[in-house]
This record gives structure tokens, sequence and C-alpha cells, in this order.
């Protein structure tokens, strides 16, 4: 999407559409002047990230969307091997592999490390996202 096919609420808020029909998608990716911004749709909650991964700058939000993977432990503590979790998902970068959790943004293993939020909110149904001047 590029900034003419999208409402500008406010000089920085930028109406994406509704949330009802934008969650269908789970994800999408938008350019605000030559800003990549992902937005991210779990349930109900909205997160958006800046395009630019942590680690050497790759196209971070245009990464695979995976369940987390997990070592599964038997009681007795003996491997069962590695299994998928059913309640996160993981942004996969698609560069080097770097995982960021999609509702918090951080790295599974290294909280210090994480993408950068953008602010975004849902208003009156709608899907708004706010960047700064001149880059979010
Ligand atoms: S640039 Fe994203 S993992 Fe390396």
């Amino acid at each position: 999407m590029s900034a003419p096919d999208m409402a500008t609420a406010a000089s920085q808020q930028i109406v994406l559409g509704r949330h009802d029909e934008l969650k269908k998608r789970q994800r999408m990716v938008i350019d605000v002047d030559g800003t990549g911004i992902g937005i991210y749709f779990v349930g109900e909650e909205v997160r958006a990230y800046l395009n630019i991964c942590p680690h050497m700058g790759g196209p971070v939000c245009q990464g695979k969307i995976m369940p987390r993977t997990l070592e599964l432990v038997a009681d007795n503590g003996k491997s069962l091997g590695l299994g998928f979790s059913k309640e996160q998902l993981h942004i996969v970068c698609p560069w080097h592999g770097y995982e960021f959790d999609m509702l918090t943004g951080r790295h599974p293993i290294d909280p210090k490390v994480g993408l950068t939020p953008v602010p975004v909110q849902v208003t009156d149904g709608n899907v708004v996202v706010t960047v700064g001047s001149p880059r979010a």
C-alpha cells in the first residue's frame, strides 16, 4: 500500500481501514514516505513495527509468520523433540532468520533485542497508525 491509497486523518495519523476487515489478513506492510511499517493483527490486538530488522536492517516485516518453536519435555525431563506453541506467533526475518514475538516485538532469547514499535490503535473501529516526522 502506498501513501496515496490511505486516508489521512491528521498530519501524522493515518487511517488504514476498518479493523474488522483488516484483521482477517493477519499482517500488512505499508510505506509512508519511504518508511516501511508492518501492521500485525492477533485476535483483537494490533501491533505495528518499523520494517527494519535490528540485526542487519533486513525487511523483517515481510518475513514469514510462524508459531514459536518449543522443545517438548516429559515429566522426567527427557526431551520429546520439537513442537510448536499454540499461543505465540513469531515474525521471522527473511534475511537471517531472527525471530520476534508478534505481540511484543521482542527476540525470544534476548529481550534487549527487538523491533521498533510504531504507535497504532483502533479508534471508532478504524486502525490508525501514528508516524513521527520526518520518520516514524
Ligand atoms: S537482518 Fe534480520 S536476521 Fe539479519
